[in-house]
């Protein structure tokens, strides 16, 4: 493996799915096995609906999951329901094109039974007589309704209170909990809706909580005992492989038992992983893919309903995750690198917080070994490339992660393997040369998609590894 000609040193060049990995002030590390050609191992601890659709195809009103955002248009008035102001006082039906606040947010109590969000944040409910408003920031019962679907048409529904009446849009000023409850689903009952799906999150909230404890609980071991197995790591270690970065998330720290609808088992795959790798001569790095409060609002940050709300306010619970990992894993001979946080954004999640978090973390982590790399997620979004150097500059063998992707794009689909390198030298040459200080040695790993990997392995096992594209980096080159 060849270190490219504009790095300073090639320390860690890390060959990661998503991500580029740059390395600062690793003088003491005492890893072995540099550089690391390693895979992701996404969708295994933390579920991502994209990587394994098929994990959440029994869930019973499998649509209308934890954060599925809906739009309803009274079919009388031809008007949105909207959450005046965005929340804070009534809900009326008067706006003619939906946006922000007449969108909401589903937290699912059951298959046909939620809060609903609005654009501030608070949830929907009466106000004590048959108002509907949008007034409170907790979802209690005089926050909780029922969503009737029309049998042969889900996308008509109506909305039934928790006074047992139906929602109705008697005119585009008044929204009242009301209506009796029969109806013929004629276009002018103002109880009925019609209810536009505008986007659905799969995370391991939404598929834990889709599937109610035991079914979940079900789910959750099957896949985490089928999807990755000691075949796997014989194979990519076979392969040339000599790491996986393994994402995992915070609930993981209170396995057996850890906060509902989470279910306990992943600590025994993370367990079993270790061992894995062991055997076949492989590193691990262990990822806190998903912090509490959410650090991006994605599916994969183990969000209820796709906010970001991780800060300062949640540091000292994150740390507690980073010093439980670390503790468990920190003198296994293969434990390689602990990644603090995966992806925040900015602006959400400030560089203030997450420097905070970082040297705490930091610090948690090499507690417990004093070997190990301790990675640092570069924030997503308008920020400085940089802004993470300094940092990184103080804290010995510390890696910065930056997540350049080859995909996201038209443009790297029909790319081959030459082109994809070549991709990297020419196009992203400025983004790496930015990141490498003379003081601050660096390398970094970029991300290939799978039909690259699928070309490179001989048997096609590895695309076991890649049910979409993406999954897998391609870890050989000339
Ligand atoms: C869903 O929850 C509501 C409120 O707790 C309850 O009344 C209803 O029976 C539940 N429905 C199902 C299908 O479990």
């Amino acid at each position: 493996m060849e270190c490219y000609s504009y790095r300073v040193k090639c320390p860690l060049t890390f060959y990661l799915l998503f991500s580029c990995l740059i390395s600062l002030s690793l003088a003491q590390s005492a890893t072995s096995n540099l550089p690391f050609k390693a895979v992701n191992l996404g969708g295994w601890l933390v579920a991502e609906g994209w990587i394994k659709p098929s994990l959440f195809k029994g869930i019973p009103n499998g649509d209308l999951l934890d954060g599925t955002q809906v739009q309803f248009m009274s079919g009388k008035l031809g008007k949105y329901l909207s959450a005046e102001s965005g929340g804070g006082t009534i809900l009326v039906a008067n706006r003619p094109n939906p946006s922000g606040w007449e969108t909401f947010r589903l937290w699912r109590i059951n298959e046909s039974t939620f809060n609903l969000r609005v654009f501030n944040k608070q949830f929907v409910g009466l106000n004590g007589g048959n108002e509907v408003v949008a007034v409170s920031s907790e979802a209690d019962t005089s926050e909780t309704f029922q969503i009737v679907r029309k049998d042969d048409d889900p996308r008509r529904v109506r909305i039934k209170a928790p006074n047992g009446f139906f929602l109705q849009a008697k005119t585009e000023a008044s929204v009242t909990a009301d209506f009796p409850v029969d109806t013929d689903w004629r276009d002018d009952d103002p109880s009925v809706f019609v209810m536009t799906i505008i986007t659905i999150l799969e995370g391991e909230y939404q598929l834990t909580n889709g599937y109610g404890p035991e079914r979940a609980l079900q789910v959750m071991r099957e896949h985490w005992s089928t999807y990755i197995t000691e075949e796997d790591f014989m194979f990519m270690s076979e392969n040339g492989l000599n790491a996986v970065r393994i994402p995992v998330g915070w609930w993981i720290m209170s396995d057996p038992t850890p906060p509902k609808p989470f279910v306990g088992g992943s600590l025994e795959a993370l367990d079993n992983a270790f061992t894995w790798a062991q055997k076949y001569n492989m590193k691990v790095i262990v990822d806190l893919h998903a912090v509490p409060g959410s650090q991006n609002g994605n599916e994969h940050s183990g969000t209820r309903d796709g906010y970001e709300e991780w800060g300062d306010s949640y540091i000292q619970e994150t740390v507690a995750v980073i010093d439980f990992l670390a503790a468990r894993y920190g003198n296994k001979p293969s434990f390689a690198a602990i990644e603090l946080m995966n992806e925040p954004v900015a602006p959400g999640v400030t560089i203030e917080d997450l420097s905070k978090y970082y040297k705490a973390g930091y610090d948690a982590g090499r507690k417990y070994s004093s070997s190990a790399y301790v990675i640092l997620s570069n924030r997503l979004g308008p920020a400085d490339r940089r802004e993470l150097l300094s940092l990184g500059q103080s804290l010995s063998g510390s890696v910065i992660d930056v997540h350049y992707y080859n995909l996201y794009s038209d443009k790297f689909k029909n790319m081959n393997v030459q082109e994809n390198i070549d991709f990297i030298y020419n196009e992203r040459a400025a983004e790496l040369s930015d990141v490498t200080t003379p003081n601050g040695p660096l390398s970094f790993c970029r991300g290939m998609d799978c039909s690259v990997v699928s070309k490179w392995s001989k048997d096609g096992r590895l695309r076991k590894l890649c049910k979409r594209p993406t999954r897998c980096i391609w870890t050989s080159h000339g």
